[in-house]
């Protein structure tokens, strides 16, 4: 079915201009950008969006990191969207991730990993929702 997931282009990306390198890998894999904004996270914002790893011993530093500059926020539509986000994101770790996928082409280390993709479609839903209105995204 043609599901929508929620990914983050993260600040190590953007820092080293790849936003469209990242999106270039998204759409090739599938994926229809149906929204998308660049925004400097505040850390209230990025604390509730990881709340599920509030009590994880990497979270200050992963909140540090992620309002650490611009990212880039997306809603993407595609068949079976979030496992073929997953898919082509790769291991959150680079050093786990398969050739090809993004992590291994782009990212920097298990915290600076380039992109955050939902991991169910629920979340997608949530995710997608704490960062969009409705009217933002055109499929
Ligand atoms: P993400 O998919 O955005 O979800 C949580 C993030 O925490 C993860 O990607 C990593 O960037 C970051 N992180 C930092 N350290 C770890 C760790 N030891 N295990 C898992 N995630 C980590």
């Amino acid at each position: 079915a043609v599901t929508r997931t929620f990914s983050i282009i993260k600040p190590d990306a953007t820092r080293r201009n790849l936003t469209g390198g990242v999106t270039k890998m998204l759409e090739e894999a599938g994926l229809r950008v149906v929204a998308s904004k660049r925004i400097q996270m505040t850390k209230e914002q990025a604390e509730g969006f990881y709340a599920v790893h509030k009590e994880r011993p990497f979270f200050n530093d992963l909140v540090s990191f992620m309002i650490s500059g611009p990212v880039v926020v997306q809603a993407l539509e595609g068949e079976d969207a979030v496992k073929r986000n997953r898919d082509v994101m790769g291991a959150t770790n680079p050093a786990d991730a398969a050739e090809g996928t993004i992590r291994k082409t782009y990212a920097e280390s298990i915290e600076a990993n380039s992109v955050h993709g939902s991991d169910s479609d629920e979340n997608a839903a949530i995710e997608i929702a704490y960062f969009f209105k409705p009217e933002e995204i055109v499929g």
